[in-house]
């Protein structure tokens, strides 16, 4: 199996990723999850992974707590989307499992290093903090990566936390302009692509009513996620965003992509955080990320619907 690191802010959407991860043992293998602070506190989303993995019956996935908050700016969270725990709509026990002592940037570091050159993928499903950290830490991990997987951005669709700008790159914008011209292989799941592929209430039913007990948190979950949005979606489906990261590991020809030059907006007042994504190539600049553009939504939901029903 391909060997992952998930890094996260769990956020019921990243549960799903992760459940989707830990339900499909023959194609990914997930080394450890690394948290950091995004759609709410560090705290919180530390406990949460901890609480998934439990959830999905493997606490033998370490998780090492990351940053408590971006590089340069301020922290902002996103309670008014995930609820105040972050995971607001599932009932789940406090985890009894520890995190681990290691620092989450650490660890990448030393897991990176120790491994042979381009077997580790990193999968960012928030702010990009930890990675650009390893980045900087030890530059060296850079041609040692597999790929980047990466959910945030946004250019057709605009933003979701400003006009210009997606949450998980307007958070730590400066982490995501590390990581975008690191030399890295970059993936970025951006809005446009998370967009085509929304959950409905149906697709949820189903899912709740499998029998695993996995399942029907996740769904619980979903449930207060897709409550955010009304003013934005036409009907009650909703997109998963983080999830499509795991989609595009186990079933990337569902989605189209195209390479392309890719920067962060790091200096401007109104549009800070925004990707700037050539994707007509008018600049002729070396294309530095793989841009997933849009989802066959089928063979994703049903393959998702197989992954996580199949955990206990
Ligand atoms: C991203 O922001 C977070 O709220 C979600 O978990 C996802 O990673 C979507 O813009
Ligand atoms: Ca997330």
């Amino acid at each position: 199996p391909r060997k992952i690191i998930i890094d996260t802010d769990p956020g019921q959407d990243d549960a799903f990723a992760i459940l989707f991860a830990l339900g499909s043992p023959e194609e990914l293998e997930v080394v450890g999850i690394t948290t950091v602070g995004g759609n709410v506190p560090l705290s919180l989303t530390t406990k949460n992974a901890l609480k998934v993995v439990e959830l999905a019956g493997r606490p033998d996935v370490p998780v090492f707590a990351g940053c408590p908050g971006p590089m340069v700016k301020p922290l902002m969270t996103a309670e008014y989307v995930h609820g105040e725990t972050g995971l607001d709509g599932a009932e789940l026990p406090e985890p009894t499992t520890p995190v681990q002592d290691e620092h989450a940037v650490n660890w990448m570091v030393r897991t990176i290093m120790d491994a042979p050159e381009g077997e580790i993928t990193v999968c960012t499903l928030g702010p990009m903090t930890n990675l650009a950290m390893a980045m900087t830490m030890e530059p060296r991990i850079i041609p040692r990566i597999r790929e980047v997987v990466l959910m945030g951005g946004g250019f057709f669709e605009g933003g979701n936390a400003t006009p210009a700008a997606e949450f998980n790159i307007f958070v730590d914008p400066h982490a995501a302009h590390k990581v975008f011209h690191s030399g890295a292989p970059v993936t970025m799941a951006p809005i446009d692509c998370t967009y085509t592929a929304q959950m409905t209430p149906e697709w949820l039913e189903t899912l709740g009513a499998t029998g695993s007990r996995a399942a029907l948190e996740a769904a619980n979950m979903a449930g207060f996620f897709c409550q955010y949005g009304d003013h934005k979606f036409p009907t009650k489906a909703r997109p998963i965003h983080d999830a499509c990261v795991t989609g595009y590991l186990l079933v990337p020809q569902a989605y189209e992509q195209r390479d392309c030059y890719v920067t962060v907006d790091i200096s401007s007042s109104e549009t800070i955080g925004m990707t700037v994504v050539d994707w007509w190539h008018v600049t002729g600049k070396p294309k530095n990320v793989n841009v997933l553009r849009r989802i066959d939504p089928a063979p994703f939901f049903d393959l998702m619907l197989e992954r996580i029903s199949a955990l206990p």
